[in-house]
């Protein structure tokens, strides 16, 4: 092999290992809620609102199968909640009427957020 060419295949193996770790370090895009400017606070936003809509059917010992009275159950149930809010499969508060729109959305941005206990 000519000097040349040797030189050739060195450019061409670092330029490829350039390209590899580029493609690497490509972070996936991360689909956040254009809504959820702010940090939502379990302590002082999720709980409350739970404690004013929900808590007289679903506090400790109730009989719909489902209790919301800390992060752990609230968090757990999370999804079902959202649902729920929403009106699927029954609109919750039971009987009506709904949620606020913004108080919805609060807790939509708490699950997106990833149920912080904070
Ligand atoms: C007036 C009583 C009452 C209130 C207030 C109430 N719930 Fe319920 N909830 C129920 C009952 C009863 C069930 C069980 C319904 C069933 O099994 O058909 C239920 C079921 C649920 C379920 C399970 C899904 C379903 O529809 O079966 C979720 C989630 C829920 N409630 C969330 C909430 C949230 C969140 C709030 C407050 C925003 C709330 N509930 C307020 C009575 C209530």
């Amino acid at each position: 092999m000519k000097y040349q060419h040797f030189i050739y295949v060195f450019v061409l193996v670092i330029a490829s290992s350039l390209v590899y770790s580029c493609k690497k370090e490509k972070v996936p895009v991360e689909v956040v809620d254009p809504n959820c400017i702010d940090t939502v606070r379990f302590a002082t936003q999720i709980e409350p609102m739970i404690v004013a809509n929900c808590i007289g059917c679903h506090d400790i010992g109730n009989s719909t199968g489902y209790t919301f009275t800390n992060h752990t159950n609230i968090s757990t149930n999370a999804t079902a909640i959202l649902s729920a809010i929403n009106g699927s499969p029954q609109l919750m508060p039971l009987g009506g009427p709904a949620l606020n729109d913004s108080l919805i959305q609060q807790f939509s941005c708490w699950l997106d957020q990833g149920k912080l206990n904070n």
